[in-house]
């Protein structure tokens, strides 16, 4: 399996990658609509006001969704506003433990704009959590360049890098990272404890009412569901109203309803806050909630379709993408 192989080549991300949910002291983020700051979630269980296309719809045009686009007050309509995250010509090597060199990531241009949905899908192995890992400044490419909020990261120390994860950045991750120790709200508050900030306790209480977890405030994770956790690894991820969120997976372990719940969630983050989610799945039913399906495989870009499928057209698309990859 791909992931956690220590990586000596590897620059030395954050070991307890629940700072990467941090907070944004400053809100004068371009073209985006107010960030929530923590303060208003969008509240899950209201999947018919963010349902993805049913089967028989194919799709909505480019940048056409189904959806009403949050008001960009900075920018008028027919200003695109600069996309928070970009990728260019981004290679990420891996040495393994048997002294071979793996390729994760193999020149990949990617741009993701503001206010959008985008899924990342492929095969296991493709670079799909290393593509996450990147954009969200977590690793750094080998070569190429990343730029986050505007800001070019190659040369950002550690330091640097961090703060600007803090000031921008939610990372849902594979494994959800959650602290055994902590309760459900103090797993929500650590990432502002994490950056020196005093939680406040009722933005605390809307993160957890947000996603349906009020009374699990006081539960350790292992008395949780595996549903329960995944949901409230996206209120930690939110809690300071990232401009971006990334989820690596964020329904791979869920039911049905459950996913649906997790999905209208990230939806309405994009849909009536601006904010812009990049959720890796496997399950094209998840990826049609998204505006923008990216497929990998072998750490290159083999589909980009830039608009709203059917999970049918998305389950076509993906096996005659992987045939001719
Ligand atoms: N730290 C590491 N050291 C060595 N190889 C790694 C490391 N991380 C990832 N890889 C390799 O890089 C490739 C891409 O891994 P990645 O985790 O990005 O895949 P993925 O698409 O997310 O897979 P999955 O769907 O199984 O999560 C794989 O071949 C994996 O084995
Ligand atoms: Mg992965």
């Amino acid at each position: 399996m791909p992931t956690n192989h220590p990586d000596p080549t590897a620059p030395s991300p954050s070991t307890d990658r629940a700072d990467s949910a941090a907070p944004s002291p400053s809100n004068d983020r371009p073209g985006q609509a107010a960030p929530n700051n923590g303060a208003d979630l969008t509240a899950p269980g209201a999947p018919a006001d963010h349902a993805p296309p049913d089967s028989h719809a194919d799709h909505t045009p480019p940048n056409g969704t189904t959806h009403t686009r949050p008001a960009t007050t900075a920018h008028p309509a027919h200003v695109v506003p600069p996309a928070p995250v970009r990728l260019h010509d981004v290679t990420r090597l891996h040495r393994t433990g048997a002294g071979e060199t793996v390729t994760a990531l193999d020149h990949v241009t990617l741009d993701f704009a503001a206010g959008t949905m985008t899924a990342v899908m492929g095969p296991s192995g493709s670079g799909k959590s290393t593509l996450l890992h990147c954009a969200a400044g977590l690793d750094r490419p080998t070569t190429g360049d990343v730029t986050l909020a505007g800001t070019p990261t190659r040369d950002l120390d550690e330091r640097a890098l961090t703060h600007l994860r803090r000031d921008h950045v939610g990372f849902v991750f594979q494994a959800l990272n959650l602290v055994s120790a902590l309760t459900a709200a103090q797993n929500i508050a650590l990432p502002l404890r994490l950056a020196g900030r005093r939680p406040d306790p009722a933005a605390v209480d809307r993160a957890l009412r947000a996603v349906g977890l009020s009374d699990r405030a006081h539960h350790r994770p292992s008395r949780l569901s595996g549903g329960q956790q995944q949901r409230v690894a996206i209120a930690r991820a939110l809690i300071t109203g990232p401009a971006v969120l990334f989820a690596d997976e964020p329904t791979g372990a869920l039911d049905t309803t459950t996913s649906r719940v997790v999905l209208a969630l990230l939806r309405g983050l994009v849909d009536d806050h601006g904010q812009t989610v990049v959720m890796v799945t496997h399950d094209p039913a998840a990826a049609s909630w998204a505006d923008r399906v990216v497929m990998l495989a072998d750490g290159r870009v083999i589909e980009d379709i830039p608009y709203r499928c059917a999970a049918e057209t998305i389950a076509a698309r993906t096996a005659a993408a992987e045939v001719s990859a």
